[in-house]
């Protein structure tokens, strides 16, 4: 019989709130999130790293959850939609995207938003993308052609593109 280690606990800290549990280490993050800790906000599109709906932010920076093996995101903090919606109220990112109509059958929803929001703090960073002309510049200026590279790992099937587009430049000024 093996003596090979099948299962391990994690620590997580999700949406603010610490979490722990046994999983398989073959779980990937995606599917600790919808299917252990009922976060289905949280999509999974083509479960391959090419869609983009189940974006979340570990540690602030944006990720592809369907790539990630929660065994190694021990202690990691991990923001999903439902964290940035909190019972307070919208995020401004969220609300934007409701007053725009940038959403058809909103499942690819959550993983834009998330993923906007990660965008927006690249940029505030000063991170450039191939879409930054002046890479000089001590501000990124945000316009289409910068959201629609930068978003480019988020696909939308039903084609809301043209309103998301403004949704996200409504953030960033
Ligand atoms: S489900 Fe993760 S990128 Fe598509
Ligand atoms: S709103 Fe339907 S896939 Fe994006």
């Amino acid at each position: 019989m093996s003596d090979v280690q099948t299962v391990s606990r994690i620590s997580l800290r999700v949406n603010g709130q610490s979490r722990e549990l046994s999983i398989d280490n073959r779980t990937t993050l995606l599917d600790v999130l919808r299917e252990h800790l009922d976060l289905v906000g949280s999509k999974k599109g083509c479960d391959h790293g090419q869609c983009g709906a189940c974006t979340v932010l570990v540690d602030g920076r944006r990720a592809n959850s369907c790539l990630l093996f929660a065994v190694a995101m021990e202690g990691a903090d991990i923001t999903t939609i439902e964290g940035l919606g909190a019972d307070v109220g919208m995020h401004p990112v969220q609300s934007s995207f409701v007053d725009r109509d940038a959403l058809q059958c909103g499942y690819c929803t959550p993983g834009q938003i998330c993923s906007a929001v990660g965008m927006l703090a690249e940029v505030g960073a000063g991170w450039p993308s191939a879409a930054t002309e002046d890479l000089g510049s001590q501000s990124i200026t945000v316009d289409a052609n910068e959201v629609r590279e930068r978003m480019s790992g988020n696909f939308c099937r039903c084609g809301a593109y043209a309103n998301i587009v403004p949704a996200i430049l409504d953030n960033a000024r």
